[in-house]
């Protein structure tokens, strides 16, 4: 048995223990904070988010895009500084805050605004180069960057929430017949394209005058993933498996 004293010996072992623990726990935390501080938070989203509306509409819609995913923020695609410390944004007064916009926003920054015309291109083709160049040369590209009410990659993309868009749902803005829409390469539209269309609107034309539904299973279509496929072809592997089996039943009981 222990005597009184080695009890209390054990009792102060266990105090420098638990004391250690605390330290090493108090320091884990800190570290943690202060890495986490050290990713210095976006200005332009703190702020935009801050005065909300039209304003924070872009922020909304950017959150939860592929390129929020990838780790392409405001200043990427728009330039300026997202660096300036805005403190607590709550407390700055009006003119603070237009302040603090001002050095944010500032031309000398590389803020460009809105990117419009040539300059859009040259933006994603930063990151894209392979898509501008397949859309540059196109009709539409031409017609976008002579002026002449041809799509901007983000009328087709979207600006903040950038998607593969519905073909030819995003289209019906500007065309009224869309028919094998779906069927052509949308960014590279070509002379060669609108014969290849006129081809398949050809055929399209005569299948719906011979009142043919069309076939029942062309193609899957890109909506249907493999869960579909695989579910129809696991259909198909019982039915077939079934009419053995009756054939199997119907010769067994003939013998
Ligand atoms: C302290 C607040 C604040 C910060 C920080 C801020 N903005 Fe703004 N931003 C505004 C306000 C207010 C407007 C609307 C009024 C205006 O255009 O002056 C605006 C407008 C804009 C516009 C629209 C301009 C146009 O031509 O329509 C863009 C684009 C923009 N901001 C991007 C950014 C980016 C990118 C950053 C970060 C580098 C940023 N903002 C940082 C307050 C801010
Ligand atoms: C992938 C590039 C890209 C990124 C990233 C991006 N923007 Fe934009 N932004 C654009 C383009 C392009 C336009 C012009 C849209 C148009 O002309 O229809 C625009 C327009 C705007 C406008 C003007 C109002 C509007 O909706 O047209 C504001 C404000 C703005 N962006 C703020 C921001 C903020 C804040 C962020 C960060 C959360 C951000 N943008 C991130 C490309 C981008
Ligand atoms: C700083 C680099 C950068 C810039 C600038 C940029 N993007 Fe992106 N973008 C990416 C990355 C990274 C991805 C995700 C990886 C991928 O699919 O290529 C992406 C994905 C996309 C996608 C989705 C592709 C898919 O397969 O789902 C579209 C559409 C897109 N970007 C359009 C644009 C448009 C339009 C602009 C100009 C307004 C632009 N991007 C500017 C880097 C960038
Ligand atoms: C008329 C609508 C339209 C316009 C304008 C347009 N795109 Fe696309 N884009 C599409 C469609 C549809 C797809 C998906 C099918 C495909 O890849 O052909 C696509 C695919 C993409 C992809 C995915 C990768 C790839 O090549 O398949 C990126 C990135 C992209 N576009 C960027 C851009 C950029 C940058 C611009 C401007 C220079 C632009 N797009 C202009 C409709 C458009
Ligand atoms: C912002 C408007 C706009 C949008 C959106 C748009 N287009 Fe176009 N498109 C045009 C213009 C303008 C022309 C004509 C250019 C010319 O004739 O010089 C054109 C021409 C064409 C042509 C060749 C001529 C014709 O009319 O058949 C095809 C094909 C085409 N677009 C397909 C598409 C597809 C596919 C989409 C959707 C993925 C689309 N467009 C979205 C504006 C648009």
């Amino acid at each position: 048995m222990h005597s009184s004293r080695s009890s209390g010996e054990a009792d102060t072992v266990k105090r420098k223990r638990y004391a250690a623990g605390v330290l090493v726990a108090i320091t884990l935390i800190v570290c943690a904070v202060s890495a986490r501080s050290e990713e210095k938070p976006v200005a332009c989203i703190t702020c935009h988010e801050y005065l909300g509306g039209e304003l924070a509409k872009p922020v909304r819609e950017w959150k939860g895009s592929i390129h929020q995913q990838n780790g392409i923020t405001c200043n990427f695609c728009h330039g300026g500084n997202p660096e300036i410390d805005l403190g607590n944004i709550q407390q700055l007064t009006p003119l603070q805050l237009a302040d603090k916009q001002s050095r944010a926003m500032a031309k000398s920054q590389g803020f460009i605004g809105k990117p419009s015309g040539k300059g859009m291109f040259e933006i994603c083709g930063r990151c894209h180069g392979a898509s501008v160049d397949r859309y540059v040369n196109s009709i539409m590209g031409k017609a976008y960057l002579g002026d002449k009410g041809g799509p901007s990659c983000v009328a087709c993309h979207g600006a903040h929430r950038n998607t593969i868009p519905e073909v030819p749902k995003v289209c019906m803005g500007c065309h009224t017949d869309t028919t094998g829409f779906d069927q052509i390469d949308a960014m590279n539209v070509t002379a060669s394209t609108i014969e290849e269309l006129s081809k398949i609107r050809i055929k399209l034309a005569a299948e719906k005058a011979r009142g043919r539904e069309p076939a029942l299973l062309p193609e899957f279509p890109e909506e249907l993933g493999s869960f579909q496929i695989g579910f129809v072809a696991f259909g198909a592997v019982i039915f077939l498996f079934l009419i053995g089996y009756l054939v199997y039943a119907v010769l067994e009981r003939r013998r």
